[in-house]
């Protein structure tokens, strides 16, 4: 069973699903904690399932060096096999990415490399494409620049807004997430060796 330990910011929309997901007996991996940077409203999915959470304010650190040097303690308590960013909105300091990879992997809203950053719906929009999508990729040092894992395309519609087009990729994103997360637990998916392909 692949233990992972997942990382949020907000809603945690996403979160839930890979919550409810991993309730299901069949599904080869299990949540053991959710962690974020804020008070996160996510929060409330994760306590509603029973899983524990822990929260390492930001903005209590001086640097994101010391935020991510915390980070890392609280999530090495929980010793996951996979640690899954799920709307974690900040960049994770480079020696925190250096321990977890390549078993850290985050999802996107936008077909990547299109679109990388904090704005990918709201920048997919302003280039005016029909279409996006969502994505799921192993984190490296880069912003949303790591090995893709997985990805889908998404139209964009006439009168669109960022929000209507975030909530149309989100169910993408989850189902993505969901299949991703599975597939790692299952072995179809090599994480090593995907990062090594990615590296040379
Ligand atoms: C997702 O689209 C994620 O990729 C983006 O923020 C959204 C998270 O939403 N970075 P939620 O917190 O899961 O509802």
């Amino acid at each position: 069973m692949l233990t992972v330990a997942v990382l949020i910011s907000g809603a945690g929309s996403n979160l839930r699903a890979l919550l409810e997901a991993a309730s299901v007996p069949d599904y080869p991996a299990r949540i053991v904690a959710v962690g974020a940077d804020r008070e996160a409203a996510g929060f409330a999915h994760a306590e509603e399932f029973g899983i524990p959470t822990f929260l390492v304010p930001f903005r209590q650190f001086g640097s994101r060096e010391e935020w991510g040097r915390e980070l890392g303690v609280q999530l090495a308590a929980w010793e996951p096999d996979l640690v899954v960013l799920s709307g974690m909105m900040r960049l994770l300091p480079a020696d925190l990415v250096e321990r977890w990879a390549p078993r850290i992997i985050n999802t996107h809203p936008a077909y990547l490399p299109e679109f990388p950053g904090a704005h990918g719906v709201r920048d997919a929009l302003a280039a005016g494409v029909t279409q996006t999508g969502a994505s799921v990729i192993v984190v490296d040092h880069g912003v949303d620049s790591g090995p893709i894992l997985a990805q889908e395309r998404v139209p964009v519609l006439p009168g669109d807004d960022e929000a209507s087009l975030h909530e149309r990729i989100k169910p993408v994103e989850r189902r993505l997430l969901i299949d991703v997360v599975r597939r790692i637990a299952t072995g179809d998916i090599d994480l090593a060796a995907t990062a090594d392909a990615a590296s040379n």
